[in-house]
């Protein structure tokens, strides 16, 4: 029998995984190492990044495949804006910018996840998965590491939702789509550019800040 794809996507980016973790700027915030400031910049390259997730899945919403992975207590935009207002007042908006790599994920993202499941589903998988195994972790750092408490660290914290039953669901659901081997390559190939562009993204950060 053909290996299940969640199990496959996890062997086939393992070593994605590890250059993401070894790029070291999360480290360097969860260990406070860094100011604040850029820990608000992140909050706001995930902003950009989100806008763009979150838009493509209204898209996507009718769409017969991707559909199933379209849950409203995922959307994080809302949190991200409380964030942001916290971290940088009223004013928000017009004091973030995204940084070059973060336009260069934004556009593949557009291009990708708008048009097909196929895309849709590698760009929202690699984002919330993430969000919801090691974001935790790393929601906690950082809360401990700037001293918050509720305010500035919402996009972490999934209301209404418990991480690990949710992983686990979400796994089934890939188990289930009706991929051909051929698309499920297609699928891999595209979660692997999505973890090129968010360690893009963190090294952007890292020569900013470190
Ligand atoms: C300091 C940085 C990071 C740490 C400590 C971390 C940690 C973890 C941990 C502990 C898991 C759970 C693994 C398991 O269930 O066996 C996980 C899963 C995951 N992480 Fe990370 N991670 C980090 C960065 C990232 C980044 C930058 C991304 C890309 C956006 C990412 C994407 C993912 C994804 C997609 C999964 C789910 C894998 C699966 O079960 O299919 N992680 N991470």
């Amino acid at each position: 029998m053909a290996d299940r794809l969640s199990a496959r996507l996890r062997q086939d980016t393992r070593s994605a995984h590890e250059a993401a973790r070894a790029n070291g700027f999360l480290d360097a915030l969860v260990t406070g190492l860094l100011p604040w400031e850029a820990y608000a910049d992140l909050t706001a390259q995930h902003w950009f990044l989100y806008e763009a997730l979150e838009l493509a899945a209204r898209t996507m919403a009718d769409d017969p495949v991707a559909r199933a992975f379209v849950f409203p207590e995922l959307v994080r935009l809302p949190a991200l804006e409380a964030d942001l207002r916290f971290l940088h007042g009223p004013r928000w908006s017009y004091r973030i910018a995204a940084l070059p790599a973060t336009t260069t994920y934004c556009t593949r993202l557009r291009y990708a996840a708008n048009s097909h499941p196929i895309g849709f589903v590698a760009h929202h998988y690699t984002r919330y998965l993430g969000d919801l195994s090691g974001g935790q972790y790393l929601g906690r750092g950082v809360a401990r590491a700037y001293g918050l408490n509720g305010e500035g660290h919402r996009f972490f914290i999934f209301d209404g939702i418990n991480p690990d039953a949710l992983t686990t669901y979400y796994r089934q659901l890939l188990d289930t789509l009706p991929w051909s081997p051929y698309e499920q390559d297609e699928f891999i190939t595209e979660v692997l550019e999505a973890y090129r562009l968010n360690i893009a993204v963190l090294d952007d950060l890292r020569r900013r800040w470190t």
